[in-house]
């Protein structure tokens, strides 16, 4: 499988920043080095790519960042780099300092990117899923993920308190892009009674139903959850559907927002992190190029970056059927 060596390799984080993105560069960095590579910096991602915002890098360059949020590579969206001349101004850049691996820390849109840049240009990319809404094929984690449903389900703990001391409706949005796993997981860990996700058909009249039979015994008390991809457009859409079937109830919405993407890695981001930025470089010196590296049942799994942009993860019935029985 090995084909040309690689000697110098490049990292970047890309698209929303995520979680433990900081531990996937220090673990890419420290293995890079404890190959003998030159390992050097891109900075915003695509961008830096195409401005030349390149550094090299040394071990103590990752210090002290293993617990902390963002990515001090800093991250952008990068709409040049859909276009040829900025691909190829980005690999202008990589060619100039002999860079001949390239390492991409971001979510299903900058996959895109790498797919694009790998087929055009000869730079070996290794993907590695760092996005908060968990939405690639065939990996059981995305670097940022379970920071960001820990800190979804912090803040509804805290709704839930005063919802019940008032018996409120409270529908909750959380982020996840057009993808529902953060509003599933955090919702089924807080008890949610009802979870709207993008991946199902949700039966509205049920919904209003239950509410109903709910406010008859005046105890109109109910926590919904709602990932912003939802077909019923978020969670100020479904307060306004529910307000004018339900009049009297007091009804109030609090969007997550931003918050979800901050803060220090779980231990579990920093773990993922920290395995799959070791398994990237160990990729490009094997010369398994071209895939991202995932984990599938606790074992890495190398999967083409081709195949994690045209194929989506499923939402198991099994989650759906514990959900429904367990809000019941
Ligand atoms: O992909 C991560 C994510 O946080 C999504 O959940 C959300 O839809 C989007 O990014 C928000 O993007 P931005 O920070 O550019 O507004």
């Amino acid at each position: 499988m090995r084909k040309k060596k690689v000697t110098k390799i490049g990292v970047l984080t890309s698209g929303g920043d995520a979680p433990g993105m900081n531990a996937a560069v220090r673990a890419v960095v420290r293995t890079g080095i404890y190959h003998g590579l030159e390992v050097y910096g891109i900075m915003r991602g695509y961008q830096g790519l195409i401005e030349d915002d390149i550094f090299k890098m040394e071990s103590r360059s990752v210090a002290n960042i293993i617990q902390r949020g963002g990515t001090i590579l800093k991250t952008a969206r990068c709409p040049e780099f859909l276009h040829k001349a900025g691909r190829k101004k980005a690999y202008d850049n990589l060619k100039k300092r002999g860079i001949n691996g390239l390492v991409i820390i971001g979510g299903d849109g900058s996959f895109r990117g790498a797919v694009q840049f790998s087929s055009e240009f000869d730079i070996p990319c290794i993907g590695l899923a760092g996005t908060i809404d968990k939405d690639i094929y065939g990996t059981d984690f995305t670097i940022g993920f379970d920071t960001a449903v820990n800190t979804a389900v912090d803040a509804i703990d805290k709704i839930r308190d005063t919802m019940d001391a008032h018996d409120r409706v409270f529908i909750i949005e959380v982020m996840g892009r057009d993808a529902g796993y953060i509003a599933l997981h955090s919702g089924i860990a807080t008890g949610a009674e009802n979870i709207l996700i993008p991946e199902r058909k949700t039966d509205m009249k049920n919904v209003i139903k239950s509410l109903r039979e709910k406010e008859k015994r005046r105890k109109l008390v109910n926590l919904i959850v709602v990932a912003e991809g939802d077909d019923f457009g978020g969670a100020d859409e479904v307060q306004k559907l529910l307000s004018k079937q339900l009049p009297k109830a007091e009804i109030r919405v609090c969007i997550l927002g931003h918050i979800q993407r901050g803060g220090a890695p779980t231990c579990m981001d920093r773990l993922i992190a920290s395995r799959m930025g070791y398994h990237a470089v160990e990729c490009l010196l094997e010369g398994r190029y071209n895939v991202f590296a995932g984990i599938l049942n606790n074992k890495m799994h190398y999967i083409p970056l081709e195949q994690a942009v045209k194929n989506k993860g499923k939402i198991s019935d099994e989650w759906m059927k514990i959900v429904k029985i367990l809000a019941s």
